[in-house]
């Protein structure tokens, strides 16, 4: 029984269609995962994580669900909370001779790099402060929201920095491992301890920073006060 969004393709054609694999084929979870990147006949380029038997147990799903269908759910509720996420294409995911096929598709994010790479260019003072407040602030919103992510490591918050002034606009990539928590304190424990130990070539000093901005994001979203870009 398939289980999908709105098809743009139908499943098979995503199923079938191959590109260049940006993260090959990983066995994980009793199945394998991998990431593969394309072009459609539309010149976007997309992203299509592609997994046979890549399942998670829950009480509600004690068989086994395809881990894709949590990830475009998170990758939805994560949105709406105005915290900046890919694009999802396509995702869908079906029974084929007793193994689940499950792909979720997402559009490129144009013109960002990982925060790995961003930090090991020469950045003005000015820019990595935009970086820092922006970043700062799409976590607060998931937490305020009650999401944790989950999987916070620099290679999954991408930044693209618009020309020569100091705009910013920050991206959180793969929500596979995200869930709703009790509480944000919760959800942001979790995915700053995590941040801490993987952020890559981000000086303490920045990380203070961002833990600052981040302090008076989440006070003024409490305080039910908008936050400001
Ligand atoms: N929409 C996207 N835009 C840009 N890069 C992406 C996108 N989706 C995936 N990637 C790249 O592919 C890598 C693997 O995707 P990810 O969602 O992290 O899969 P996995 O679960 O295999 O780690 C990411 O770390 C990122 O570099
Ligand atoms: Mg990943």
């Amino acid at each position: 029984m398939p289980v999908s969004a709105p098809p743009s393709l139908p499943f098979s054609r995503w199923w079938d269609a191959h590109g260049e694999w940006v993260e090959a084929p990983n066995i994980r979870r009793g199945g394998n995962s991998g990431v593969q990147r394309l072009h459609d006949e539309a010149g976007r380029t997309l992203y299509v994580k592609r997994q046979t038997d890549h399942l998670h147990r829950s009480l509600r799903h004690p068989l086994g669900r395809p881990t894709v269908l949590r990830e475009a759910e998170a990758l939805r509720a994560v949105a709406a909370l105005e915290v900046p996420v890919p694009t999802v294409a396509y995702y869908g995911a079906r029974k084929h001779d007793g193994q689940w096929h499950a792909i979720l598709v997402t559009e490129a994010l144009d013109g960002f790099l990982d925060l790995d790479t961003w930090y090991r260019q020469p950045q003005a003072p000015a820019r990595r402060a935009a970086m820092l407040h922006q970043l700062a602030l799409a976590l607060a919103r998931m937490h305020h929201g009650r999401w944790q992510h989950g999987c916070l490591y620099a290679k999954h918050v991408f930044v693209r920095s618009a020309g020569a002034g100091s705009t910013i606009d920050i991206a959180l990539l793969d929500l596979e491992k995200a869930r709703r928590r009790l509480l944000p304190d919760m959800a942001s424990r979790h995915d700053l301890d995590q941040l801490k130990r993987h952020r890559g070539p981000m000086p303490d000093a920045d990380w203070a920073d961002l833990l600052l901005h981040y302090e008076h994001a989440r006070r003024a979203l409490r305080r039910g006060r908008p936050v400001e870009h």
